[in-house]
């Protein structure tokens, strides 16, 4: 019987007495773990917490921008660093996707490095590492972290001096969407699926180059919001388009196309450690598809994955 505004309650209590006056740094992605930290940390130390966001170049279409204003709208001290540029061209020609995340967990560190290095006298850096990120660092056979290289733990380069502080160490993810929700959070985000620390890098299968960002950007979008507006969102765990490497044959008018094919993926699940494909309705996926083959310039096949995990995995890299 956990109670959120206990929790908040005590815990800013024990984060004053803490980190006292000392400056915090914490890097923000756009999704629940790291907000709630952040807000929890505001609420304690105000000023003192200095956030920063990173765009990776790889976020899904406007989220930089409007999660950023999102952020300073909510109080919070925070930088945008856009750094979509140097992501990008350090991945170019690059396809193996255990590479494409190292790549990504480097030039994330050294941004994230660079920028906290001009925060004067920073004493502290907070995470937003939740119990099951914990649990699945140390477990030998937790099989996304053997398998899958996550960076959501450990990402901290020897160089860097800092005491760790992570506020939502011991709690679940409705545990954390729950303290959120106290804290005055907007429900939106805290309902917002997860969404991988490499971001759409891995839902391009090969090598990736800013037009196909793009594509899969503008993809995501029209699939994403016609969950919101289908009411189907919520009732999923997680959802995203995949662009694959491949072209087909197609028809448009009288001409022959020859253009790249995405997948949709949406999975039902508890802690994406297994996961079912969700029967979307068909109306919907037919609706999807024509919106995407119409609005999306070199796309001219949609495919649904009705892959459940195990075997496959959720994301296709
Ligand atoms: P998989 O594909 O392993 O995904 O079934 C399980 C969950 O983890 C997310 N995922 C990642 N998250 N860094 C992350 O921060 C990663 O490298 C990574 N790979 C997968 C995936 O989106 C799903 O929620």
């Amino acid at each position: 019987n956990f109670t959120p505004n206990a929790f908040v309650e005590e815990m800013v209590a024990e984060l004053k007495e803490k980190v006292g006056d000392d400056k915090v740094v914490l890097g923000l992605s756009g999704g629940v773990d790291s907000t709630v930290a952040a807000v929890l940390l505001h609420q304690a130390i105000g000023k003192n917490l200095y956030c920063i966001f990173v765009n990776n170049g790889l976020l899904r279409k406007n989220e930089f921008q409007n999660v950023l204003d999102q952020y300073k709208g909510m109080g919070l001290n925070v930088k945008g660093v856009d750094s979509g540029d140097r992501f990008l061209s350090e991945l170019a020609g690059v396809s193996d996707p255990e590479t494409k995340r190292k790549i990504i967990g480097r030039v994330f560190i050294e941004v994230f490095d660079d920028e906290s290095h001009l925060i004067e006298d920073v004493k502290w850096l907070a995470q937003g590492t939740i119990y099951p990120d914990v649990i699945e660092s140390v477990s030998v056979k937790g099989p996304s972290a053997t398998i899958k290289s996550h960076h959501n733990v450990g990402g901290l380069p020897d160089y860097m001096k800092l005491k760790i502080v992570e506020p939502l160490r011991m709690l679940f993810k409705d545990e954390v969407r729950r303290v959120g929700a106290t804290l005055g959070i907007d429900p939106e985000l805290l309902g917002r699926h997860p969404f991988p620390g490499p971001g759409l890098s891995i839902r391009i299968l090969g090598d990736i180059t800013p037009e196909k960002v793009q594509i899969l950007q503008d993809v995501d979008k029209v699939f994403i919001d016609g969950l919101k507006s289908w009411g189907l969102y919520n009732k999923v765990w997680q959802a995203g388009a995949i662009l694959l490497p491949v072209n087909s044959v197609g028809v448009m008018g009288d001409e022959r196309t020859y253009e790249k094919v995405v997948a949709l993926r949406a999975v039902e699940s508890t802690d994406g450690m297994t996961a079912d494909w969700v029967h979307l309705p068909y109306d919907f996926l037919m609706k999807v598809s024509n919106d995407i083959i119409n609005k999306v310039k070199g796309v001219n096949r949609v495919v649904y994955d009705i892959s459940s995990k195990p075997p496959a995995t959720i994301e296709w890299e």
